[in-house]
């Protein structure tokens, strides 16, 4: 039985072969190169896929697992129909190893002022700026899920002062955890940099807006390294223009590939990279989706699960 591929428009070939590699006996089929999907859709066992087209996989009847080839769920939460198998995410530690270095990276950026040096440089300026202590410089991790907590704790464990809001209470050591709308602006007062560890879901959609942005204090930063439509674009482009947010580091966007007339690109305040902070590479994460099929077809658990939003709990597993 074979494995439907899909991580649309990303790198199918380096999937295909990892896969292979590590399951030699299996088909794989890569979506939409198929010269006949109906004749292959009850072979497929196992959808490997990235923001799939919506309602395709209701229609391979024998499907057992959706494994989801990242960490966002938004694209499947869309999804009104889908088969009562489970759908698991893709967590790789080595890629929340890499979100929590890029925003260590921004952080110290900004917290040692390395953008001031590279412009004193530029006119052959020698001058020393007194900074704080990582003690005394304040960072606050938003959404304490995987991809937060692992940012969060290696930020503390660098020496910076860590504090953390989630919708629910968190508990995680050396950072201050704040938790529920009670608590929300207290998160986001004491701040020097936010760091937007959010999903996208109802619930986010424009979360970060006009009104927390004014709650942070003049001249603070935002790394957002989860999924762009959290941000409200047109509010933080107000708060970077009248000074109040002094810069902002986008590394999601509400449209990607982010559009060329998108003002983002161009804004002195602010960073832009192209959703790489936390790239999931096969060379590391096809083993785990080799190793979730495994304990399958072992009549174990795969992990860790989702639950679509879109899907009641009688349909979904
Ligand atoms: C990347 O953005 C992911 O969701 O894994």
């Amino acid at each position: 039985m074979s494995i439907l591929l899909n991580n649309n428009g990303y790198d199918n070939r380096s999937w295909l072969e990892a896969l292979s590699r590590l399951m030699p006996e299996r088909r794989i089929h890569i979506f939409p190169e198929i010269d006949d999907i109906e004749a292959i859709r009850k072979e497929i066992e196992f959808a490997v896929v990235w923001d799939h087209p919506r309602g395709d996989l209701i229609r391979y009847p024998n499907l057992r697992a959706i494994l989801l080839l990242g960490a966002g769920t938004e694209a499947i939460d869309q999804e009104t129909q889908l088969p009562d198998v489970p759908v698991v995410r893709l967590v790789d530690p080595e890629v929340l190893n890499d979100m929590a270095l890029y925003a260590l990276y921004w952080v110290m950026n900004f917290h040692r002022q390395y953008d001031r040096y590279r412009e004193q440089q530029r006119d052959a300026h020698w001058q020393r700026h007194e900074i704080c202590a990582p003690q005394d410089y304040r960072v606050t991790v938003l959404g304490l899920g995987m991809v937060g907590r692992t940012v969060a704790s290696t930020l503390a464990r660098n020496g910076y002062q860590l504090s953390g809001w989630d919708r629910f209470p968190q508990e995680i050591e050396d950072v201050h955890c704040f938790s529920g709308d009670t608590q929300l602006a207290s998160a986001f007062a004491d701040t020097d940099v936010l760091v937007n560890c959010l999903p996208l879901n109802a619930a986010t959609q424009h979360f970060i807006d006009r009104h927390l942005l004014a709650l942070m204090p003049q001249g603070s930063y935002l790394i957002n390294v989860s999924r762009g439509a959290v941000i409200n674009d047109q509010h933080l482009i107000e708060q970077l223009d009248n000074g109040h947010i002094a810069h902002a580091v986008l590394d999601a966007f509400a449209s990607e590939p982010l559009p060329q007339a998108n003002p983002f690109w161009h804004h002195s305040k602010v960073t832009v990279t192209p959703h790489m902070s936390g790239a999931t590479y096969a060379r590391s994460a096809a083993r785990l989706v080799a190793d979730n099929i495994q304990r399958i077809e072992n009549g174990a658990q795969p992990f860790p699960l989702h639950q679509p939003a879109g899907i009641s709990s009688a349909q979904a597993c």
